[in-house]
């Protein structure tokens, strides 16, 4: 399963590529209006600063919803590093676009993905990802992981290329539990995968390793 970090904050995608087990960063525009990215050439730049630090893919997301707009923006989006993924809404315009930009070779990241149905279209049309949101599901009611589960089932079924990249995850649960359903990708805040680490018996193991070492190696 591939790792990426969902932000656009510098620091926080440099710790995560530290780590070194970072596979990509995905944004959107609620996450660069987070970090206060303003600005056409302001908004390409930080897209650039990001591809710099990552070796991954780094999805970058459409602000237009006409298909002209999209495309335009998509393709000038792909210009700016081979290793920008453009990240377009699951929208009648979307797949348009997702269709025109997979057929030039453009990756695409279809988002805003809630449904079975969305999934399917989006990788029929070519989508290198589709992103389904885990957590606003679970925030209504419904069970995000089996989304992701049923995704992945009907995408092994009929093997499709599209990569099912768990979106929208919000703690450390929502890893593992992606994970157990075959997920491809989870794009996760940094407080989730850093979570992946914590067991008390880690901590209490070590002061006792360390302790047991200190009183023959005074
Ligand atoms: O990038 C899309 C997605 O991960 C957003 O997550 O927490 O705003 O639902 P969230």
């Amino acid at each position: 399963m591939k790792f990426f970090i969902d932000t656009a904050n510098i620091e926080q995608i440099k710790e995560a590529q530290e780590l070194g087990i970072l596979d990509g960063v995905t944004t959107n525009p609620s996450l660069m209006a987070k970090e206060g990215i303003k600005g056409h050439e302001n908004i390409k730049k930080h897209y650039k600063k990001i591809c710099e630090i990552v070796d991954g893919d780094v999805s970058a997301e459409v602000i237009a919803t006409d298909f002209e707009g999209m495309i335009k923006e998509g393709e000038e989006l792909a210009s700016l590093d081979e290793q920008i993924v453009v990240k377009i809404p699951v929208t009648r315009n979307g797949i348009k676009a997702i269709k025109y930009l997979s057929e030039k070779g453009i990756s695409t990241n279809c988002t805003l993905v809630f449904s079975v149905g969305q999934a399917i279209l989006a990788a029929k049309a070519g989508a290198s990802y589709i992103s389904p949101f885990i957590g606003r599901l679970d925030d209504n009611s419904t069970n995000g992981i089996e989304l992701i589960e049923k995704i992945v089932e009907i995408f092994d079924y009929y093997e499709y290329d599209t990569e099912v990249l768990a979106a929208s995850i919000r703690h450390t649960m929502h890893i593992v539990q992606c994970a157990e359903v075959g997920a491809d990708v989870v794009t996760c805040p940094l407080n989730a995968i850093i979570g992946l680490l914590k067991h008390p018996l880690t901590d209490i193991g070590l002061e006792n390793f360390l302790k047991d070492h200190k009183k023959l190696n005074k």
